[in-house]
């Protein structure tokens, strides 16, 4: 039912493989290391790094060697976990399926963590930076990650939590901003690495990112704790604005499919073979994890 796409565990496993590199050589001190590596190695889809290897190969390119920014990618996400589940942001004790990094190492330390991975994502942009589309890479991933990407979406998720006088608008600002903008982003990167035109996937990366986060919410109500390895039903609890409360589930459904079918006609304008994100399509609206 919500299979991933057959190519999904190739990308994955060389992702991984990428990953222990990198944890196995971090230098800085000890408690702050183990911080880092217990949220980075605790599993995860690994979507973002994912997008950006396989639309890498779909363009052609040499994705296998794009080790830094794929890096980049999950230290970034990774970090946005972290505070996500801060006291002062959701308050959540459970992550990927282990207590949250403020449970295990306590708050201090968890928004250590967390600035440690946003800053070697800088680090990793930097070295990965070597020529002009490498360095339009990075400042795509600059961009979607700050202050005008999923920082202002974290934002509006926070000021919209118990007011009742937000809605639909303010919702697909959330969407767009707080993790549409971090799914769209390795797809724009590949395009740009590999000379293509970003805007189609720009379009359909959108698309995707707020379907991916459509998909969120109403697994928050309707999904099993275990597989989705976080404490679910709280979005409810703590008045969060999502699409399950402006539209009501059935009606969130119906729009999530909607947005799956505009996925798949936004694909059909890209120039190489799709075929992976199609797959990944279907997997994001059926998925249960
Ligand atoms: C969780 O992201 C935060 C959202 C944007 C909903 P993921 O569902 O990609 O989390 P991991 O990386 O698989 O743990
Ligand atoms: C968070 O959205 C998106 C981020 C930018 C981290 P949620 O708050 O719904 O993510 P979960 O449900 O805690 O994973
Ligand atoms: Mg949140
Ligand atoms: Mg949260
Ligand atoms: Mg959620």
């Amino acid at each position: 039912m919500s299979a991933l796409p057959v190519k999904y565990k190739t990308y994955l496993t060389a992702f991984e493989g990428m990953l222990e590199t990198y944890c196995a050589q971090l230098t800085c001190p000890r408690g702050l290391a183990d911080a880092m590596r217990y949220s980075l190695l605790a599993g995860g889809k690994r979507l973002r790094p994912v997008l950006f290897l396989a639309a890498l190969d779909a363009f052609g390119g040499e994705w296998e060697r794009e080790s830094e920014l794929a890096l980049a990618l999950e230290c970034i996400h990774t970090y946005s976990l972290i505070h996500d589940d801060l006291p002062a942001m959701d308050n959540d004790d459970l992550r990927r399926g282990k207590p949250s990094s403020h449970k295990q190492f306590g708050e201090g330390n968890a928004i250590l963590a967390g600035d440690a991975l946003l800053s070697e994502a800088f680090t990793l942009s930097v070295a990965a930076a070597k020529d002009e589309p490498h360095r339009r890479a990075a400042e795509l991933l600059a961009h979607a990650a700050g202050a005008e990407g999923m920082v202002a979406g974290q934002f509006l998720d926070l000021a919209c939590e118990r007011n009742e006088n937000a809605g639909e608008e303010e919702l697909s600002f959330i969407y767009e901003n707080k993790t549409a903008q971090l799914i769209r982003a390795p797809l724009m990167m590949a395009a740009a690495i590999a000379g293509m035109n970003e805007a189609p996937m720009k379009e359909f990366g959108t698309a995707l990112g707020v379907l991916f986060q459509m998909t969120d919410d109403i697994l928050d109500v309707k999904g099993e704790g275990g597989k989705m390895g976080k404490t679910l039903g709280k979005d409810e609890r703590e008045h969060k604005l999502t699409c399950v409360r402006v539209y009501g589930l059935s009606e969130a459904e119906r729009r999530a499919d909607a947005l799956a079918d505009r996925c798949r006609e936004a694909l059909s304008k890209a120039d190489a073979d799709m075929s992976f994100f199609l797959e990944l399509v279907t997997y994001v609206r059926e998925r249960d994890h």
